[in-house]
């Protein structure tokens, strides 16, 4: 229980939430799903956004109630929380090797959840089948193929051929497609430079469609993409879905990437890690309480909420401490939001999402599928 639920509906009570809090903004949060939304239609291509970045299983059903057709996970916490609350369409975007969570997600398929994995060795299907047993309901399976960033996947596009007519041939899993995703292009800055670089890893994708095709395993399902490649992703036509996973709430590293060449992007910050002044004793800067612990501190800097405290800027000061330079008439206890550096890995720091808008604190979700496991 977080201890900020005695102020949900006080008039005012976001203001005066026990901090450092994460906020969501709950107007701008549906406006960046409904522009997604929006964009994938006229892309053709349906959203599943990856659920990764969020890790709450209540802004996965905002999600889905907004059209998507379920989220993604990568760990294998993710995929059983998502699964047990049985948000429907749960596309499990890692390999799962580890025998708990094999047995875990066999038995919530047995159950009913909605649950497709994906699959980048024959070995690891042979285990799945062998945990899984008959079933009249096979389970959904994708081949994972690298197209360039050598994390998971099929390593060529016979590997990819050979996994995909093994889920073919299987009772127990159903080959339902194919799944590429490449990370470290999402955050090229320049569009030109991005779309240049990931041009030549779709190719790669094509040609393993290509030989799919040839050997009559056209996938059903080619599932990718991310909030950084989703201009190109229209463009090219070759995913029929988008696991687009930061869109939802934008960081600091995603605002200074050129999303769609030539327009501002359209998405606007929905998380906030709101803060407080501790100490303002000193001249020039005063301290508050959002540190290490509390902001991820792997991209640039976090930044000062727009319009909050003009002209200010955040730098880390250690472990539960930042200070805020240039913040002219700041006091103890007064409020500082902070558009955090990089959404996901802040969001798994903190155990609640605060649900605001404006002043008011309309609900608090738990970030349920928090952790690493
Ligand atoms: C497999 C996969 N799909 C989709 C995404 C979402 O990417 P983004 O947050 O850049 O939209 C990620 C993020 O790391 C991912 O690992």
């Amino acid at each position: 229980m977080s201890p900020n639920a005695r102020l949900i509906g006080v008039p005012g009570g976001a203001l005066r939430l026990v901090t450092p809090a994460l906020v969501i903004d709950l107007p701008a949060l549906r406006a960046n799903l409904a522009e997604m939304n929006r964009r994938c239609a006229g892309a053709g291509m349906a959203l599943r956004p990856h659920g990764k970045t969020h890790k709450c299983t209540a802004l996965a059903r905002e999600q889905v109630a907004a059209g998507a057709v379920g989220v993604c996970a990568t760990t294998g916490r993710e995929a059983i929380v998502y699964a047990e609350a049985r948000i429907p369409g749960v596309l499990v975007t890692t390999p799962i090797v580890q025998r708990a969570h094999i047995e875990a997600l066999a038995s919530l398929h047995h159950e009913g959840a909605d649950i497709t994995l994906v699959f980048d060795t024959i070995e690891n299907v042979d285990v799945w089948e062998s945990v899984l047993g008959r079933t009249a309901r096979p389970l959904r399976a994708l081949v994972d193929l690298d197209i360039g960033m050598g994390r998971t996947g099929a390593a060529s596009p016979a590997d990819a051929v050979a996994i995909a007519r093994r889920l073919e041939r299987s009772e127990e899993l159903g080959y339902a497609g194919l799944q590429a995703y490449s990370g470290r292009v999402q955050h090229i800055l320049d569009y030109r430079e991005r779309r240049s670089t990931y041009g030549g890893q779709l190719d790669r994708l094509q040609e393993t469609l290509a030989a799919l095709a040839a050997a009559d395993l056209a996938p059903a399902v080619v599932s990718g993409g991310g909030t950084g490649t989703f201009a190109i992703d229209a463009e090219r036509k070759i995913y029929t879905e988008s696991q687009a996973g930061s869109y939802c709430v934008m960081d600091v590293d995603y605002d200074a990437v050129e999303l769609f060449p030539g327009e501002p992007n359209p998405y606007r910050f929905a998380l906030y890690l709101r803060s407080s002044v501790v100490s303002a004793n000193q001249p020039g800067y005063v301290s508050i309480n959002a540190g290490f612990k509390s902001v991820s501190t792997d991209g640039p800097l976090p930044r000062v909420r727009e319009g909050q405290w003009p002209g200010a800027t955040y730098r880390f000061f250690g472990d539960e401490f930042g200070m805020m330079d240039g913040a002219a008439g700041c006091e103890v206890g007064d409020i500082v939001d902070l558009q955090t550096s990089h959404c996901d890995p802040t969001v798994n720091l903190h155990d609640f999402l605060h649900v605001v808008d404006g002043d008011t604190l309309l609900d608090i979700w738990p970030i349920d599928a928090r952790g690493t496991l």
